[in-house]
């Protein structure tokens, strides 16, 4: 049995304090709006210039920096699907969120983590769909290793905490 626990709360994730906070970012890696924009703002101009010599992630993938001057140590920012009504691999490409930035936070020594709800702002993704695939991925995961100590799904509303905490039961 995993003995990662698995949280859930109403929350800024920028004012969190762990080992990472994930980004739901986009494939430019240069900034947006949303979580995106208030990562980059909490985080910091030096961010940016980190992010510029990256040279972007594609949907799907992750890349990790320090977080600079947020209370947490490494930011991983990674690009979820754009929704386009289930089509276009939405679902995998979510899936891959997840599991390629525990990977990466694993391969990183992060203990504790928390991820904003990718894709469900500006990128259209059904709340409810996007909660499932979040809470099941990383269930999957920290069952198959559980060096990873924490993990907060960090919602921005009480209607997607709701869902969070629905599944966590
Ligand atoms: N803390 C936690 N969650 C937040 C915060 C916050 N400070 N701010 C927003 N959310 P979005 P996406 C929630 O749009 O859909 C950007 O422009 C928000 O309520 O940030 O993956 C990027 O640059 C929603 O539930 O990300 C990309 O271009 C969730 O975070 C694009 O948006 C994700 O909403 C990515 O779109």
């Amino acid at each position: 049995m995993s003995g990662t626990r698995l949280v859930t709360s109403v929350v800024d994730i920028t004012r969190l304090k762990y080992d990472a906070i994930v980004n739901a970012a986009n494939e430019s890696l240069l900034g947006g709006g949303g979580v995106d924009g208030a990562i980059h703002r909490a985080a910091g101009p030096e961010l940016l210039e980190f992010c510029r010599h990256l040279g972007g992630c594609p949907t799907g993938a992750a890349r990790i920096t320090p977080a600079f001057q947020l209370p947490s140590q490494h930011i991983i920012h990674t690009v979820g699907p754009v929704w386009q009504g289930g089509v276009a691999h939405e679902a995998d490409l979510l899936t891959s969120c997840y599991n390629v930035s525990l990977t990466l936070a694993r391969e990183n020594e992060i203990k504790s983590i928390a991820f904003p709800a990718i894709s469900c702002g500006v990128y259209g993704y059904p709340h409810a769909e996007a909660a499932v695939v979040a809470v099941e991925t990383v269930r999957a995961s920290v069952a198959r290793s559980d060096e990873i100590e924490l993990v907060h799904f960090a919602c921005f509303s009480e209607p997607m905490l709701e869902l969070y905490a629905a599944l966590l039961e």
